[in-house]
């Protein structure tokens, strides 16, 4: 009888006497499976998903290929399908015409607004997910800003009177959390007294709290058409230079009753995030926003790299860094990829 014996890995002539060789735990599948220390999950994913008025229309944003507005009806049975797929929350965004924006706003706390309308139909047609509804001025404002504009300026308390007001209509249409992306001084807390003045106790608040002027979020505005008209947001979205001012941000929103802090965005940021999930036990979420979005999709349309590696690879990133959750466009598609 012959016997032959098969070794993968003969032992090299002269080993080198090293104790430590980190290439046994990447050697095998396996074993990177079991060591792996980040694990992306689609439990952990918030896809933003945008809503316009009229019927049986889709619209792709242009600088956002595969992202859409959608219009109510067809939104549903989309919501729907990424439910199906494991995906357990979503951020609304409205595309309002113009004709319904005023430099004050009023159109965002009207109770019978497209977001509200939108909010009551998908707990209807889909009563699991979590709705997560955007508190902040920008898409009604007739300025493309934020708050109400006063002389050039935009006017904070002011601004925070109408925030409330808009929670206050999301929180009765069914929101999970109201999330405000403004960057109003004191919104978190007049937000929360406001909620549970109004027996709002278990709607919670997404705070954007470190959330950055920033450059990345040009296809964004597109979709919704909501460009500022003049100047830019720097005197109330933070300096991309600032790390310690994320902290008090953060600091701010947790002192006024936020349940989930945000860094937005999210790549050009990972040290903030880092340094916020080692500040508060509190979750932590980051935006993977729109021109980061963009930036992955435009190179992978011109073959120059591996889109569903590069979307994986991304995503973990800023898991590693620190996010429990991530609000990303790529939601659905990673959840057809995790499958
Ligand atoms: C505005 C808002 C913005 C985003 C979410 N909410 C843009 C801005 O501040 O101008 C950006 C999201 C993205 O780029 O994906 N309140």
């Amino acid at each position: 009888m012959i016997i032959v014996l098969l070794s993968v890995n003969p032992p090299a002539e002269k080993a080198l006497s090293v104790l430590h060789r980190p290439r046994r735990l990447r050697r095998t599948a396996g074993v990177r499976s079991l060591v792996r220390e980040t694990q992306l999950s689609v439990d952990d994913l918030i896809y933003p998903m945008f809503v316009m008025e009229g019927e049986n229309e889709t619209v792709e944003v242009p600088s956002m290929p595969g992202c859409y507005r959608y219009t109510l009806d067809l939104l549903l049975p989309e919501v729907a399908a990424v439910y199906g797929l494991g995906v357990k929350a979503i951020a609304l965004f409205p595309l309002i015409p113009d004709h319904q924006k005023d430099n004050a706003g009023t159109e965002s706390y009207r109770p019978n607004g497209l977001i509200p309308r939108a909010v009551q139909a998908i707990k209807q047609t889909v009563p699991d997910i979590l709705v997560i509804t955007n508190v902040a001025l920008d898409p009604y404002s007739s300025q493309g800003h934020d708050g109400i504009v006063q002389d050039g300026t935009i006017l904070n308390d002011e601004t925070v009177a109408v925030l409330v007001k808009q929670a206050l209509v999301q929180a009765a249409a069914g929101a999970a959390f109201v999330a405000p992306s403004d960057m109003m001084d004191g919104r978190v807390g007049a937000i929360r007294k406001a909620l549970d003045a109004a027996g709002w106790i278990n709607v919670g608040i997404l705070a954007y709290s470190a959330k950055y002027a920033s450059a990345y979020y040009g296809p964004f505005r597109d979709a919704l058409d909501s460009a500022p008209k003049f100047g830019d947001k720097k005197t109330y979205q933070m300096d991309a230079a600032n790390a310690r001012e994320a902290i008090k941000e953060v600091d701010l929103d947790i002192a006024e009753g936020a349940d989930i802090v945000m860094v937005k965005p999210a790549l050009a940021y990972l040290d903030i995030i880092y340094q916020i999930k080692q500040h508060t036990n509190l979750p932590v979420a980051a935006y993977n926003v729109s021109g980061e979005y963009a930036m992955i999709k435009a190179a992978a349309s011109q073959g120059w790299i591996d889109e569903k590696k590069v979307i994986l690879e991304t995503l973990t990133s800023i898991k590693r860094a620190g996010a429990d959750l991530i609000l990303t466009y790529f939601a659905k598609q990673v959840a057809l990829m995790l499958q």
